[in-house]
């Protein structure tokens, strides 16, 4: 396993991250619907393998993801590199959200709770919070690294100028800065790449790319003759009862992003292999990718998602795909 220093920290990460927003109930931002025990023998394959970032956040399932992080990484604590993140509403009031320290610290500890465990590893903002100063955030951030209950901080969400807005608040407040950012990128997303990617390297962030197979429409399970299985995420979205939902699930099946995952069907039975490990493959080799956030639902998609962290692209192939996905730089 070739581990990578997480920007210009001196955290080692693998080049596969478990991102866990299906694990547990539907609630919350999340999608949801691994139960416990299936939950389980994905995190514990997963390290098994050597890989060691484990992703969650207090807004998955309404908190569900995060307890049962911290029930099966409990006799392997130290082995893993746990991150989690705030920012989302976790109550009614005006101050259970955002980035402020009032919400912050409840939050952290509401988190450590959940996970069980006396440290974050890494302790990311969901997103930006314009109600906030960042000065504020970064201070109360610092507090928490001085305190030992997080090690690293993150961010994720941000434009490449709140990276760097965020960046200087850190050095005015003589903070620590963020060392990562999360940002959404596969083949159908590659808008990073116009600013995101070189602000972060610049500014001494790595970067973990997540929805990496499009929501699952780069594995090829999405056609236009048939539709989409109920129970998948994009038939749930599409069975919604939420209107940005089903409008989420219609950009998803958008017709240049099925001709990208055909695309990438045909290289992968060039290759003999699947178009999940081909979709990841190339999100792994990208200039600036630290690590991919996978989203397994199931231990055989997870087999199936480790298989794009062993396969070789050659350079024709990655042309081939860099040249049917140019448009979405510009999405
Ligand atoms: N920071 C943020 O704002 C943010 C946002 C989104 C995600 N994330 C992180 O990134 C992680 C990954 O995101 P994601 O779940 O959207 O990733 P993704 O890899 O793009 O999509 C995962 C979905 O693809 C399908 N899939 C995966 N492997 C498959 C296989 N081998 N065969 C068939 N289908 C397969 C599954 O769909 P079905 O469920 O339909 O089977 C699975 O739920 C999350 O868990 C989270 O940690 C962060």
């Amino acid at each position: 396993m070739e581990y990578a220093r997480l920007g210009e920290s001196g955290l080692k990460v693998s080049p596969a991250s478990l991102g866990t927003m299906n694990f547990g109930p539907p609630g919350g931002v999340g999608v949801g619907s691994c139960d416990d025990a299936e939950a389980l023998r994905i995190i514990d394959a997963f390290l098994d393998t050597g890989h060691n970032v484990i992703d969650t956040a207090d807004a998955y399932t309404g908190g569900e993801s995060e307890r049962i992080v911290g029930r099966a990484i409990k006799r392997r604590r130290d082995a893993v590199v746990l991150a989690t993140k705030a920012f989302l509403p976790q109550g009614p009031g005006v101050n259970d959200r955002g980035l402020s320290r009032a919400h912050l610290t409840r939050a952290l500890d509401a988190s450590l709770r959940r996970l069980g465990t006396d440290y974050v590893d890494l302790y990311q903002c969901h997103q930006w919070d314009p109600d906030t100063p960042i000065e504020e955030t970064m201070a109360t951030l610092d507090g928490f690294v001085r305190s030992g209950k997080v090690r690293y901080v993150g961010c994720s969400n941000f434009t490449a100028a709140q990276i760097v807005e965020a960046k200087w608040a850190a050095e005015r407040v003589s903070g620590t800065p963020f060392v990562s950012l999360q940002h959404q990128y596969s083949l159908l997303a590659r808008s990073s790449e116009t600013e995101l990617l070189s602000t972060s390297a610049r500014h001494g962030l790595g970067t973990l790319a997540w929805s990496p197979l499009g929501g699952g429409v780069l594995t090829g399970r999405y056609t236009r003759d048939t539709a989409p299985d109920r129970t998948s995420r994009i038939g749930r979205l599409m069975d919604s009862s939420s209107p940005l939902a089903r409008a989420w699930a219609g950009e998803l099946l958008a017709e240049h992003n099925l001709t990208i995952a055909d695309e990438v069907g045909d290289i992968a039975a060039t290759l003999g292999s699947t178009p999940t490990a081909v979709a990841l493959a190339w999100v792994r080799k990208r200039p600036g990718v630290t690590s991919v956030i996978i989203g397994p639902r199931t231990l055989d998609q997870l087999t199936g998602n480790l298989a794009g962290f062993t396969l070789d692209l050659p350079a024709d192939l990655i042309a081939r795909l860099d040249a049917v996905s140019a448009r979405t730089v510009g999405a």
